[in-house]
């Protein structure tokens, strides 16, 4: 019985070292870029892996925040006589560690992908059975970021499944971020915040504004739209992941482009870019480099914010910040529209300093001038730091 005890007093003690360097990881939201949205599955391998590591480098992005190169699905094959996951040899001749080991050398950190079930959703060996066995092969690997998908999951129970594999992390003994990726078919907001660093909450984002049949995939507004109500769940080390970024991918405008990095911005979201960092135009580079506008998503307090108020079709969103508050006002509408509305109606009453983010520009005060008057182009936003004056 002694013995019984003395074991169990250590065994809880180790657990409890392990899971407090899990508990310190994504205090702010996520920031890196994976492979999925532009490369798939086809298109990655060690020379374009690399030479993304160089340009998040390079393009400034990695000093905008940036630190996560995730590969997604599709760098694994098979398994070896002894269980071990093995890598595509032709698309990674050097190895997953010699290209964990170069992202490092970058000052970046590594992320990989698995899934709950036998297969992913390509259909290469998935982790169940082998999630102890895999975990400790990441962290032999280098690994700091795994997103875990839900593909063939066979009908297993989200929450047990994703808590298998935070304890088989847990055990390996590196801190890894786990990014649950079960589409928020489960509900995980519910379960999730003790289990992962973040989870999906929707399918898969598409790089269109507004497209999609289906009832949890889809363009811009429609992954956006299905963020509602979930605000409450948000906070540091646990975040409501509405999927990857699509700023530079396919036929998004400019201006789209802007409003769909701001709302993320605004939803406290991971900022996981997912377009070819070697080839971005400026604007691009811009939009996802802006300081000010992740300074928001990055905000110490990780609130969501949430639609305060619906002008017809400008939608006004408002997160706080532990030195004041962000403003959004979205225009939904396909044409230019002006919105004209006192401070108060928007229950803004403090004295705060106002600066826009997008023009880099300070313009006034919420008591000075006790009106905001924008003038928003179609699909794009007026983005507003007010710092709480004196
Ligand atoms: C699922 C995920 C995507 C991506 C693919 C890879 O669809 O939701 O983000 O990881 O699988 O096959």
């Amino acid at each position: 019985m002694k013995n019984f005890l003395s074991f169990l007093f250590i065994f809880l003690i180790i657990n409890g070292i392990q899971a407090q360097k899990f508990n310190n990881l994504a205090l702010t939201p996520p920031m890196g870029w994976n492979s999925w949205n532009y490369f798939q599955c086809k298109g990655i391998n060690e020379k374009v892996i690399k030479e993304i590591a160089d340009a998040m480098v390079s393009s400034g992005m990695k000093d905008a925040g940036y630190e996560y190169i995730v590969i997604d699905d599709c760098w694994q094959v098979a398994r070896d006589e002894n269980g071990n996951i093995v890598a595509d040899s032709v698309k990674f001749p050097s190895g997953i560690k010699v290209l964990a080991d170069y992202i490092h050398s970058k000052g970046l950190k590594f992320g990989i992908y698995s899934d709950a079930g036998t297969h992913t959703c390509a259909g290469r060996p998935g982790s169940r059975g082998y999630q102890y066995q895999d975990a400790k092969q990441y962290a032999k690997l280098g690994v700091d970021y795994l997103k875990y998908d839900w593909c063939y999951n066979e009908g297993q129970k989200a929450e047990a499944a994703y808590k298998t594999m935070r304890d088989a992390l847990y055990a390996a003994g590196r801190p890894i971020v786990f990014s649950i990726c079960e589409w928020g078919t489960n509900k995980p907001w519910e379960w999730a915040p003790s289990i992962g660093h973040l989870w999906r909450t929707t399918g898969d984002i598409y790089h269109c504004w507004d497209c999609g049949s289906s009832k949890t995939s889809g363009g811009i507004v429609k992954i956006l739209d299905l963020q509602e109500g979930l605000e409450k769940y948000a906070g540091p080390g646990h975040w409501n992941d509405p999927d990857m970024l699509e700023v530079g991918n396919g036929k998004l405008t400019e201006a789209e482009n802007r409003a769909h990095f701001s709302l993320w911005c605004m939803l406290a979201a991971p900022l996981m870019a997912g377009n070819d960092l070697r080839d971005m135009d400026k604007q691009t580079r811009k939009i996802l480099t802006n300081k000010e506008v992740i300074a928001i998503d990055q905000d110490e307090w990780g609130i969501q914010g949430k639609v305060i108020k619906k002008a017809g079709l400008i939608h006004i969103w408002e997160k706080d910040l532990h030195d004041g508050k962000a403003v959004c006002f979205f225009n939904r509408a396909d044409k230019e529209q002006t919105i004209t509305i006192p401070w108060k109606e928007l229950g803004i009453e403090g004295n705060y300093d106002i600066r826009d983010l997008w023009h880099h520009k300070n313009s006034g005060n919420t008591l000075k001038g006790p009106l905001a008057e924008y003038t928003i182009g179609p699909h794009d936003v007026v983005v507003l730091k007010l710092k709480r004056s004196m």
